[in-house]
């Protein structure tokens, strides 16, 4: 699919049309005879008559991008090969619909389609082009094709896409957008007493890595801000000899979403020019059993020294993620604010439901403006508040801190707590955790979003990003 901006009307064979609100305006009868009704996610086609009608139900910006990632889908079971739509106001929504709507993952399917996708040309009719339009326009590409991006590293397999593969790719995005680039390797986590991290990769046969990308502006723009991004990238979590049951298993890897969301924040930040420093480190690591593995029953050194008695082993994330986050405290100065990224509780999925990340952190007003920027977004988002009382159940009797709770109850909560153990006093108002385990990774469509990976917490960042 090729997108167009467009003040001209473009001779096409199909005119999408946005039926809003219910009220059929043009073509009453036909549409009345196809049972047609405008409700969401509804679609007729008239194709003598050159139309696409697509329902809408309100004005709210997410249902656009649902209408028209409905034409989209619509279309591509179709020949038709050029289509235009009418804008006139929240044009990155329709880019959104358009190119997240059109999104398929079908690298591992030998017949290709009949019809290929990308020979369809779009074109979106607008009142005028200034330059501000150019570069909504232009922005919102960039940021869906990076959302697009982040979905095909999740959705490929975990014997395609291991740590050093994410290091790879991670190494293609930074010369793509000149930014820096460090890969670390097991040596660097050793002498660095990462023993956390270390720990959950020992029985994979795939060496862990720590991928830390940065982004400063170019030119005459100083920074003025710095915000860290760090993301859990288990390209596998079986859950180690803690070993997850059969059911659970299945799609665990998903468990290197957050780690691919910070990658596709790092792919679009440098199209967007803003006076902001920005850091994007994953910790890439696979979960697996072995007679290497980490045990229940170990006591693991954390990179800030302090001690975690291992109670189970599919608790791995936060591992990773406390070293992470030492790590990136430890590197970076005058950080303004720090953001982890994670696949980190079932809890959370049953507590919010699977389309809805949890938000977390010391700071209530951070973690509510957190919340505003996803929903501006189109990402779904609430906060889930810390407490005292939950606090203590991650106490250990041997060592400093436990890698459970004991307790079931609060289990995103208690994650979130377990990693406050690794972020410095002066960094405490300036963290949130995001708990990304329902959004990434949905087996059925919603909305926009396909089957799989959805590329959840990139467009939410996006959004904090700008906003500062
Ligand atoms: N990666 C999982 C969390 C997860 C579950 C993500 C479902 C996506 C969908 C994480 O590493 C994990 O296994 N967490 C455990 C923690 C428990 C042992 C305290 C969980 O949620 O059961
Ligand atoms: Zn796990
Ligand atoms: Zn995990």
């Amino acid at each position: 699919m090729n997108l167009n901006l467009t003040t001209k009307k473009i001779d096409v064979e199909i005119d999408i049309v946005l039926v809003k609100n219910k009220k059929i305006k043009e073509n009453k009868e036909i549409l009345k005879s196809l049972n047609f009704k405008g409700t969401d996610e509804e679609s007729a086609l008239l194709p003598e008559l050159g139309k696409l009608y697509v329902g809408c139900e309100t004005d709210d910006v997410d249902n656009i991008r649902i209408a028209i990632a409905t034409a989209i889908k619509a279309l591509n079971k179709t020949n038709f090969k050029s289509a235009s739509i009418k804008c006139k106001d929240n044009l990155s929504a329709y880019i959104d619909g358009f190119e997240l709507g059109n999104y398929t993952f079908d690298k591992y399917k030998s017949k290709t389609k009949e019809f290929k996708k990308e020979d369809k040309n779009i074109y979106i009719v607008v009142n005028s082009i200034d330059k501000n339009i150019q570069k909504e326009f232009e922005e919102a590409v960039s940021i869906c094709e990076s959302v697009n991006m982040a979905r095909d590293f999740v959705n490929t397999t975990p014997d395609d896409f291991y740590p050093s593969i994410m290091a790879k790719e991670a190494i293609r995005i930074a010369k793509e957008n000149e930014l820096e680039c460090k890969i670390l390797d097991e040596d660097y986590l050793e002498k660095n007493n990462m023993g956390a991290m270390l720990a959950v990769g020992r029985a994979s046969r795939h060496r862990s890595k720590l991928i830390h990308l940065t982004y400063k502006p170019t030119g005459k723009t100083k920074a003025k801000k710095k915000i860290v991004l760090v993301g859990k990238g288990l390209t596998y979590d079986s859950g180690g000899l803690s070993l997850k049951p059969s059911d659970f298993m299945v799609s665990m890897k998903s468990d290197k979403s957050g780690g691919c969301a910070v990658l596709g924040i790092m792919n679009t930040i440098a199209d967007l020019n803003l006076p902001i420093e920005v850091h994007g480190i994953v910790g890439a690591v696979e979960n697996m059993i072995g007679g290497d593995a980490y045990k229940p029953d170990d006591v693991l050194y954390a990179k800030n020294g302090k001690t975690i008695e291992i109670r189970n082993t599919d608790a791995e994330g936060r591992l990773v993620l406390a070293d992470c986050l030492c790590y990136a405290q430890d590197e970076i100065d005058d950080i303004d604010y720090i953001f982890d990224f994670a696949t980190l509780t079932g809890a959370c999925v049953v507590g919010v439901g699977q389309y809805t990340s949890g938000i977390m952190g010391n700071n209530q007003k951070l973690n509510y403006k957190v919340v505003k920027n996803a929903l501006d977004s189109g990402e779904l988002a609430t906060t889930l508040p810390f407490n005292r009382y939950l606090k203590k159940t991650l106490k250990s009797e041997i060592a400093d801190i436990c890698n459970i709770s004991s307790t079931r109850y609060g289990g995103a909560i208690t994650a979130g707590m377990f990693l406050d153990n690794f972020i410095k006093d002066e960094n405490k108002q300036k963290w949130v955790h995001v708990d990304i385990a329902g959004p990434a990774f949905v087996e059925s469509s919603w909305g926009y979003n396909p089957h799989g990976a959805s590329g959840a917490g990139i467009r939410m960042a996006i959004e904090f990003i700008k906003s500062l």
